[in-house]
């Protein structure tokens, strides 16, 4: 899956002849799952059409502070732009542009959304072989990326101008290759291996039933993809489910009961720099399982069932134990329970689920936290869905961490 997923890119086009490969860029950014605007500067326009690029990227293309050329008579917001993206390319990025942007010299709306951004800045040079060589052209290069900007490398090859050598824009997918290594090589959690325990567990009674719980889930999937968004390999134990995963590093463990997932727990714990547990495992299980059907045939049914192990607390009683996050959910006294059980299980992070908030719970698509931390400090969340429930628990593990 690719990190452009989801991100809000804003496209600067300047106006040299590369800004006919503009379209195919567009198209593998919306093809990597980004969502694209695209700022172009007056003389882009006459290289390549806004409404090409319009088209590819669904979105209104602006080139003008306020203008009736674009079709949309409102003021077009530089720094709404600028603050909307995840991530600025600007491509191609003519020798005129670089100077302007190093000197803060804004004479047209590109440039006042490149200076209203906060996002990572990304540009790609274009220009005949003698521009680039220029030594003024040479020091633009240097300030830019002094100023915290970074330079996709130009090519060598023909020119337009009929020369040969350096000075070609970088080809589309050149781009996104090393806009994406980039933020790979610069995500949180880069090199690192976390297991995540999820969904419920079912307990066998005989070959055709059991004791299980609502958990779905997919609490745990989404801590899993978020960890996997931000570079780290991760272990997926999930009790059965029928939530899908599907991430080049996400390895799924399959596993059914409580004692199956202590099991796999411990098989996987070597290297495991953050354990997540967010599993509904069942605290007790029938003690001796029927080997066939258990026939309907008094009034009423007694199971004897016997305590499961607890598989946080067994980590958390662990020397040498990752940085160790529980789950809590809780129906009265949330917080005093939920301190409890940080310290018994020796957590690092306890997220705290109250049975009584109406956006929590088994099965929901939202839900709503308090993440205690191990001197007791309590940060509440607004009801949330939970894909952003979990950026939120995997940014406090980021900091407490201190990664
Ligand atoms: N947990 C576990 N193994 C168990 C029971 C719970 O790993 N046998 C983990 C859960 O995944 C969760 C945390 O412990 O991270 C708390 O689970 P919870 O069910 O809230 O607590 P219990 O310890 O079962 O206590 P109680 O049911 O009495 O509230």
């Amino acid at each position: 899956m690719s990190v452009l997923r989801g991100k809000k890119i804003l496209l600067g086009v300047t106006g040299g002849i590369a800004a006919y490969k503009t379209t195919y860029l567009v198209r593998l950014l919306v093809k990597a799952g980004a969502s694209v605007k695209v700022v172009m500067t007056p003389a882009a326009r006459d290289f390549v059409t806004p409404l090409s690029l319009s088209t590819l990227s669904k979105n209104p293309v602006v080139s003008h502070f306020t203008d009736e050329e674009d079709e949309n008579d409102t003021w077009n917001n530089h720094v709404e732009l600028g603050l909307w993206s995840d991530l600025m390319i600007i491509a191609p990025a003519t020798a005129n542009t670089l100077s302007k942007m190093v000197s803060g010299n804004i004479d047209n709306l590109l440039l006042a959304v490149y200076c209203s951004a906060k996002c990572p800045v990304y540009f790609a040079p274009a220009m005949d072989l003698d521009m680039y060589k220029h030594p003024s052209t040479q020091h633009n290069f240097d300030r830019l990326e002094a100023y915290g900007n970074h330079m996709i490398p130009s090519g060598e090859g023909e020119l337009a101008s009929g020369l040969s050598g350096k000075g070609r824009m970088a080809e589309p997918e050149e781009i996104i290759d090393f806009i994406q290594l980039h933020i790979e090589s610069r995500l949180p959690l880069k090199g690192r291996k976390c297991m995540v325990t999820a969904g419920p567990t079912h307990e066998r009674i005989d070959p055709v039933r059991f004791i299980g719980n609502h958990s779905s889930g997919k609490m745990g999937v989404a801590v899993a993809l978020e960890l996997a968004a931000k570079g780290s390999e991760v272990i997926l134990i999930m009790g059965p489910s029928a939530v899908n995963v599907e991430h080049e590093l996400i390895k799924r463990v399959d596993v059914t009961s409580a004692q199956d997932m202590y099991d796999a727990v411990h098989q996987n714990l070597t290297d495991i720099h953050v354990a997540i547990f967010s599993a509904a495992v069942a605290d007790y299980r029938p003690a001796t399982p029927a080997e066939q059907k258990i026939k309907k045939q008094s009034e009423t049914l007694t199971l004897d069932l016997v305590k499961n192990p607890d598989i946080l607390a067994s980590v958390g009683a662990m020397k040498n134990k990752p940085f160790l996050v529980g789950f809590a959910l809780e129906t009265e006294n949330e917080l005093d329970h939920a301190f409890a059980k940080a310290e018994k299980k020796q957590t690092d992070l306890l997220i705290l689920n109250s049975m009584r908030d109406k956006g929590a719970g088994f099965g929901k698509d939202t839900n709503k936290i308090s993440i205690i931390d191990k001197n007791k400090n309590v940060k509440a969340f607004d009801t949330k869905l939970k894909a952003e429930v979990a950026k939120d628990i995997v940014d406090e593990i980021i900091k407490q961490m201190g990664l």
